[in-house]
């Protein structure tokens, strides 16, 4: 079950040793990129297992090879995922897999290294944005500029029902997205202890972009 620390009343932290451990490898600076794909990848999984806890159901009829009995059907199958490009693109397969119908979104912000603020070049999402629930995806929120900017982006076009899910996040970007998205609960696999002067994670796990495609 995830729970969520007193003092980030928006946060869950989804805490399974599954999780713990596969998190731990995750950080590994020896993990190498294969691996460290295949985590990210399961751990989303995981996480959107808990995050699609309270997901609405409605009662379908269902013939057995002995009879007719009631069985349940997720109500409108209208979840969207958006990753935050790139590193969130590596959480979306794992999630397909638990959800094979959900339409997937993208949109494109890259952090400026002088202000780490972020700068927009790409949003696309499905037409019907005030039907949809969206799980918007980044591995890391860390000053929270870009998970804020990138709500803000999906309110503007009409959606309503946002979470954000990472895998490691900073009390900093907590703060702020909280602060300035309080309706959107953020689910993460761990909360670490702060910020460096870069904008990295500490403890952290490094870049996480670099470290899915290769890139370091
Ligand atoms: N983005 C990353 O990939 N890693 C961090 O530590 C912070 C932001």
């Amino acid at each position: 079950m995830p729970t969520s620390p007193r003092t980030f009343p928006t946060l869950s932290i989804v805490d399974h040793p599954l999780v713990r451990h596969k998190i731990t490898l995750l950080r590994d600076r020896a993990t190498p990129t294969k691996q460290f794909k295949e985590l990210v990848d399961e751990i989303a999984m995981l996480m959107a297992y808990e995050a699609t806890r309270d997901l609405a159901l409605e009662s379908v009829p269902v013939d057995t090879p002995l009879e007719t009995t009631h069985g349940w059907s997720v109500r409108g199958k209208k979840l969207t995922l958006v990753p935050i490009l790139r590193a969130g693109l590596g959480m979306v397969e794992g999630i397909l897999r638990l959800m094979p119908s959900a339409r997937v979104g993208h949109i494109g912000l890259y952090r400026d290294h002088d202000t780490l603020e972020p700068v927009d070049y790409y949003f696309k999402v499905p037409g019907d944005v005030s039907e949809r629930d969206f799980l918007l995806l980044d591995p890391m929120l860390a000053t929270g500029g870009s998970a804020a900017a990138a709500v803000s982006s999906l309110k503007r076009a009409g959606a309503t029902r946002i979470r954000f899910l990472c895998l490691v996040a900073a009390p900093e970007g907590v703060e702020r997205l909280a602060r300035e998205h309080p309706d959107v609960p953020i689910l993460t696999a761990a909360l670490d202890r702060e910020l460096n002067e870069h904008g990295y994670i500490l403890p952290g796990l490094g870049d996480a972009g670099d470290r899915l495609f290769g890139t370091r």
